[in-house]
């Protein structure tokens, strides 16, 4: 038997091997790897079928082909990166109607099930078609548009889950308390200005509390079309969402009372912890 053989011996025995694991495992998505390398596998086999001595040009197409189904593997049971077209509508980190009654069991089941997971889904069909799939180049255009609005649909609402907590402290804590102080003066003085940095944005939009390591300095920012992502190098810290849909059914037009209530669900401990987080990110400051 000449080497190409025994070699494609070999890849057929790590498919299969791979595949007895995954089929013993309650792993997510085992049945999809498991086609996966099915399919791979049939190519290997019909080489193998063919007996003869293989050209190294296709030896090495399929050792490519098998080499990226396991870095795709490993990389999404991993989970240290969200594979393309991937992301997943993460659960709310407390009970729909925790909020009540600032905001209404309602708002978080329409706001979390319907419209987040619809820029999940929006998201991952951009990320298909630019980072798979894409058939026709003159409309990459139209999927950098979806990916910007759905990405960071998807982005600000994972953060202002989590911004927000039935159990909140009403006042900034620890360090995100100082640097408030220190850059606004108190925290009177910034809630007055995110307050109106949140009536400021017209129908659909956030206000956002951000740390611009530019300048290293705290600062407020509306962000009225996804879209159109202004501010990019800074992070956020703090959201609300000022879409209509996240308040409308409980305060109709009264988006004062929304924004007053608000306050009593802000997470320090998230915020805080967000700051820290994004203080390790060092620009050269300009
Ligand atoms: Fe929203």
């Amino acid at each position: 038997m000449d080497n190409s053989q025994s070699y494609l011996q070999e890849l057929n025995r790590w498919a299969d091997e791979t595949k007895k694991t995954l089929e013993n495992t309650n792993l997510p998505e085992n049945e999809n790897w498991i086609e996966t390398i099915t399919d791979w596998k049939a190519s290997v086999i019909r080489y193998l079928e063919q007996g003869e001595e293989i050209m190294t040009e296709d030896l090495q197409v399929l050792q490519d082909q098998g080499q990226r189904i396991l870095n795709s593997m490993v990389n999404y049971y991993q989970m240290d990166s969200v594979p393309y077209g991937k992301h997943q509508l993460p659960p709310l980190p407390y009970a729909y109607n925790a909020l009540e009654p600032y905001i209404s069991e309602e708002i978080m089941h329409l706001h979390h099930d319907i419209h987040h997971k619809a820029y999940v889904e929006g998201l991952n069909k951009a990320e298909k078609a630019l980072y798979l799939n894409l058939k026709d180049k003159n409309i990459i255009k139209h999927w950098l548009r979806e990916q910007a609005f759905n990405g960071s649909g998807h982005n600000l609402h994972t953060i202002f889950w989590f911004n927000m907590t039935p159990n909140s402290t009403k006042y900034p804590i620890k360090e995100i308390k100082h640097q408030l102080d220190k850059d606004f003066g108190s925290w009177e003085k910034f809630r007055e200005l995110f307050t109106n940095v949140a009536s400021s944005v017209e129908g659909v939009g956030w206000a956002v509390l951000l740390w611009n390591p530019r300048s290293g300095k705290l600062g407020v920012q509306s962000i009225e079309k996804h879209q159109l992502f202004q501010l990019a190098d800074s992070i956020p810290l703090l959201v609300l969402d000022m879409w209509e849909h996240a308040y409308y059914l409980q305060y109709k037009t009264d988006k004062a009372s929304y924004i007053k209530n608000w306050w009593n669900i802000v997470n320090w401990e998230d915020v805080n912890n967000r700051f820290v987080e994004a203080k390790n990110v060092k620009w050269k400051l300009y």
